[in-house]
């Protein structure tokens, strides 16, 4: 795999888009399959800080814009090719007017059979207006602002917290870093709106880890969703984080799928994209061998290590409980898959660690239906 020509200097983009595309073509796909017999569908993309911004390619192939549009449009082939029409809207927000003209051009040549509005301006502005068009339809809302103003929880809340939709924030740890302690007032202001942070500020000093277990709990709290995840892309070249992208949803599957587009992306690709990153400039011969990235496997490894402590202490606060109610909780907080969970679950059944009850026939991994209890409270 290369990276493509116009992401080259700015691979933290890159990622960024991998993920955006390949978590907003499965959920595209799924929402078309679960709807496909009603008698209308639409879903709809929202990005809500759209750009286009630092993008190399005429098409603005590089560009969230272009990801969103092709991602509906996927959709709606794939399963126009089996007889099913699917309606799709798309609102893009951008505040800069040079981009904002960039970006309505754009749109009126490559929208195609979406209905797409582009709204100048703030987001803030459009929070109402953004609701009341979606309504009760699936929307999947794009945040990626430039640093972290306009992006408070309260413009996010009234549009996540509503059921059927998916939001995906990316938090600029680079930038946050770097203020997040600072006194001033004015930017302690601008930290407790972006956590959503009513009667506090962001407790001082906190961690990395700490701070986005905050902003993950603000998002459910505040925010309104059900489940909040995070995933880390890192400095293309240097082993520190540079944005982490969190995304919150109401079902359970909001959380499989991130999970597995994490370690596809951020596991599988950005070992080699981080690689050509680190090599560019010098004769090293890339050699294309599929490594996993340093900053992943470690978020991994560590998730596989805890992850039977964590099954054992759920179960102890709460015996019995199903597989698929214990499992999202756990993905929420560990980099892990599904299957991996599952089969820490299953070893720590044959060690007689917990009981799975109601299994059948020869079943050899949980299933969400499966009941997990503490031996001695059988
Ligand atoms: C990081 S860029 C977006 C990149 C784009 N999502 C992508 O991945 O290709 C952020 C954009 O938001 C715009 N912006 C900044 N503040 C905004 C606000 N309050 N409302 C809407 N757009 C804003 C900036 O002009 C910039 O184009």
């Amino acid at each position: 795999m290369t990276i493509p020509e116009e992401y080259k200097g700015r691979e933290q983009t890159y990622l960024k888009h991998r993920v955006l595309s390949e978590y907003l073509d499965s959920w595209a796909h799924k929402w078309a399959s679960i709807i496909r017999g009603r008698k209308s569908v639409r879903l709809w993309y929202v990005d809500c800080f759209a750009g286009p911004w630092q993008a190399n390619d005429e098409a603005l192939e590089d560009t969230s814009v272009a990801i969103g549009l092709n991602a509906l449009k996927q959709a709606a082939e794939t399963w126009s090719r089996q007889g099913f029409h699917i309606d799709l809207s798309a609102i893009f927000v951008e505040k800069d007017k040079k981009a904002f003209g960039r970006l309505e051009s754009f749109l009126k040549k490559r929208a195609g059979p979406i209905d797409a509005k582009p709204l100048p301006g703030e987001f803030g502005d459009y929070v109402d207006n953004i609701n009341r068009a979606i309504r009760n339809d699936p929307a999947f809302l794009f945040v990626d602002p430039t640093g972290w103003k306009g992006a408070g929880m309260r413009n996010i809340a009234p549009l996540a917290g509503v059921r059927g939709r998916d939001v995906l924030i990316n938090v600029m740890f680079n930038h946050i870093n770097r203020f997040k302690d600072d006194p001033r007032s004015f930017l302690r202001e601008q930290m407790r709106d972006f956590f959503g942070l009513t009667e506090s500020d962001v407790p001082p000093a906190l961690t990395e880890e700490q701070l986005f277990s905050l902003y993950r709990k603000q998002l459910r709290q505040k925010g309104g969703v059900r489940f909040a995840a995070d995933l880390i892309i890192p400095h293309p070249t240097h082993d520190r984080t540079w944005f982490r992208l969190v995304i919150g949803g109401h079902n359970k599957a909001v959380v499989d799928l991130f999970r597995h587009v994490e370690k596809r992306i951020c596991g599988d690709e950005a070992g080699e994209v981080r690689e050509q990153a680190r090599s560019r400039g010098q004769l090293n011969l890339i050699l294309g061998l599929s490594q996993s990235d340093p900053t992943y496997a470690r978020l991994h490894d560590d998730g596989l290590r805890q992850a039977s402590e964590d099954v054992l202490k759920t179960l102890t606060e709460s015996s019995p409980q199903s597989f698929g109610e214990l499992w999202p909780q756990i993905l929420c907080e560990r980099h892990i898959t599904k299957a991996e969970l599952g089969k820490e679950v299953w070893k720590l059944h044959t060690q007689g660690r917990l009981v799975i009850q109601n299994l059948v026939g020869k079943q050899r991994t949980p299933k969400d239906e499966n009941l997990l209890v503490l031996p001695d409270q059988q």
